[in-house]
């Protein structure tokens, strides 16, 4: 079935992740191909939920000149990517106490009221449940996937995955010179939340000597035994990559807060704890580099370029075929649409057994267990 569409949205949700704007450059140009408007949505649902807030009433209108130069820009020409809920909106009582509250409905009147026909949600696994629910609402919704933490199921790949990890490797690559010069253990937290995926794999390409992943629950003494080996010969310094979701064998999480009115937990620390705990127990002295928000910003490598053009693109022809309540998903050699609900339904984890870590094993990684 072929559809007719005269007015569609574009909304960018969740953390930021390189290739943001190269998604809403191809909507953009094939939205316009079709002959439909279309309209991002200022940061997140808040240019819906919020007019009075925004000169322009909450929306952009976009079209090819206000595109043409931006694939290659990091973040979201959109404003910030707002991660509030409008199910469960954090919300200041007249008392002072903070609730959730749900607002849902007032977005989808406002779709309506801007006459806007469907909406192509950008989004990691939080933004697009809140999309699959808008569908359930009524709304004619179709999803991209988009995280650098590639923790979503049902496509092979996400955009913000490989700029986020050809960085860090970078990083990494500059953390061996240094730690060698002073015979140092460096110890590299990077995001993921409860995926291992960015530590793993730019722990491999930075040829690390351990990896400490949330999917493989560590022991520090096993990791401190063979960062000794691995340093008693010429090579006295060392690298290990350490997932801020990282947990020891029977411990927790490490968190920087915890979850509250409106707001996810925030994972971070570990590096630290694992740096002070190979210290004490190998003797080498070892410092910690949190990379962060820095795996987050710049620009998306020629992959991450790529693919947001490929699933912008993609999220159109889907609008076109009459599709609703599905994301974007990449099933090399086609570019398929899986329902929304099976992608959100649970987080793709880095398989113990998978080729990345028997990889690793290989090149004498340890995982600590
Ligand atoms: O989900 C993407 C992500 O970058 C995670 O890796 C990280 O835990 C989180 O977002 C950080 O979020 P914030 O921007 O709220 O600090």
């Amino acid at each position: 079935m072929s559809k007719t569409f005269k007015r569609i949205a574009i909304n960018t949700g969740g953390g930021d992740a390189p290739g943001l704007n190269a998604v809403i450059h191809a909507a953009v140009y094939a939205a316009r191909g079709l002959g439909w408007e279309i309209f991002g949505i200022r940061e997140g649902l808040e240019g819906l939920l919020e007019p009075q807030n925004y000169p322009d009433g909450g929306l952009m209108k976009l079209n090819r000149d206000v595109v043409r130069n931006i694939a290659h820009l990091g973040g979201t020409i959109l404003g910030t990517t707002n991660r509030g809920n409008p199910f469960r909106l954090k919300t200041t009582r007249p008392d002072g106490s903070v609730v959730e509250i749900d607002r849902s409905d007032d977005v989808v009147r406002r779709f309506h009221e801007h006459k806007l026909d469907a909406l192509i949600s950008v989004g990691g696994d939080g933004s697009l449940t809140i999309a699959h629910q808008l569908a359930q609402k009524g709304l004619t919704v179709v999803g991209v996937p988009k995280t650098i933490d590639n923790d979503l199921q049902s496509t092979v790949a996400t955009f913000g995955f490989d700029s986020a990890v050809s960085f860090a490797t970078e990083c990494i690559d500059r953390l061996h010179a240094t730690a060698e010069s002073h015979r140092r253990v460096m110890v590299v937290e990077v995001m993921g939340r409860y995926a291992g995926w960015i530590a793993l794999h730019c722990g491999i390409a930075g040829r690390a000597d351990a990896i400490l992943i949330p999917e493989i629950p560590y022991d520090i003494n096993k990791v401190a035994a063979h960062i000794k080996r691995k340093t008693s010969g010429l090579r006295r310094h060392s690298i290990v990559v350490v997932a801020e979701g990282a947990k020891p064998i029977g411990g927790e999480i490490k968190l920087k807060a915890s979850a509250t009115a409106g707001h996810v937990e925030r994972l971070g620390g570990v590096g630290e704890v694992v740096a002070h705990e190979l210290q004490d127990l190998s003797g080498k002295e070892s410092r910690a580099v949190v990379l962060g928000h820095l795996l987050r910003g710049g620009s998306p490598s020629s992959l991450d370029r790529l693919l947001g053009l490929n699933f912008g693109a993609a999220a159109v022809r889907a609008l076109a075929e009459g599709r609703s309540g599905v994301m974007v998903a990449l099933n090399p050699p086609r570019t398929e649409y899986v329902p929304l609900a099976e992608a959100v339904s649970a987080l793709k984890l880095v398989p113990a057994d998978g080729h990345a870590v028997t990889t690793a094993r290989a090149l004498d990684i340890a995982f600590g267990d």
